[in-house]
């Protein structure tokens, strides 16, 4: 079992040096999930903002109850928890967060090519790179998992046409610990930004990924698919050309119209 070494948690912990609230970091060895370890930490008194990283996981979970494979101690596994102040809109949340993480991996790709594909994965070479999974916790508080591919070069036979990784496709990757210290930097930079009342900076990170303002889209909500010209995409809504107007939390799928 490899642990985090002493370097790799220096360099996490400097990451958010100059913060303005500090984040307690909480280094594991192996866990099933990490989103349990968060949980388990709020609910014994640990107060938000805090993060649970794990070298190994072993039970992790992706969204729609689907399992997140990881390789042993070469990917990234991480449970943010946060509880965001009263002018952090819920539905802002996942988008500052995926504006975040495209933001810290595009650092380690020169020439981009990395993707938000709705609601927020991170594509590349429209293979899966990374994805979040976002659980409330109560009380205003929500538990953020990411996952990044970072180190490993194989998959299993199910994922091996869908997923990719840094490894993969860099000839010197980064460690897990310099795409973990980028993302938090990124997302406490961002969350600071919008608590302070200014959400532009998280809107703008992630358009800068999702890259289809402005195009011709595909929307499906509620089993019917709508086409029409993204006009605006923020925590009140998905705006088409034609007025008609999608609330986040009703979109199926939302993707680009041209294949
Ligand atoms: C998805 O794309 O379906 C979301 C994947 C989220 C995986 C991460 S790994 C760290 C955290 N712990 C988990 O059990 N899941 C998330």
């Amino acid at each position: 079992m490899q642990g985090f070494t002493e370097e790799e948690k220096a360099r996490i912990r400097n990451a958010l040096e100059g913060a303005r609230s500090p984040w307690r970091i909480e280094f594991l060895d192996l866990v099933g999930s990490t989103q349990d370890e968060a949980q388990i930490l709020l609910e014994t008194g640990s107060p938000p903002p805090f993060a649970v990283l794990a070298s190994e996981q072993t039970e992790g979970r992706g969204r729609r109850g689907r399992a997140w494979n990881q390789d042993g101690a070469k990917d990234l596994s991480l449970s943010l928890v946060l509880r965001p102040g009263d002018s952090v809109p819920a539905l802002l949340l996942p988008i500052l967060l995926a504006g975040a993480l495209h933001r810290g991996l595009e650092a380690f790709l020169p020439g981009g090519g990395c993707r938000i594909k709705w609601p927020n994965d991170i594509l590349l070479g429209g293979r899966k790179l990374a994805g979040i999974l976002i659980e409330g916790a109560g009380e205003g508080s929500w538990i953020a998992g990411i996952g990044v591919n970072v180190g490993r070069r194989t998959f299993p036979a199910d994922l091996a046409n869908r997923a990719t990784s840094l490894a993969l496709v860099l000839r010197r990757p980064p460690g897990r610990a310099e795409v973990a210290a980028r993302f938090l930097r990124e997302t406490a930079s961002l969350l600071e930004r919008a608590e302070g009342g200014d959400p532009g900076p998280a809107l703008e990170a992630f358009h800068r990924g999702f890259a289809l303002l402005g195009k011709e889209v595909v929307i499906c909500s509620r089993g019917d698919e709508s086409r029409g010209r993204l006009l605006a995409l923020d925590p009140s809504g998905a705006a088409l050309a034609s007025g008609r107007v999608f609330a986040l939390g009703e979109i199926e799928s939302l993707r680009g119209a041209e294949p």
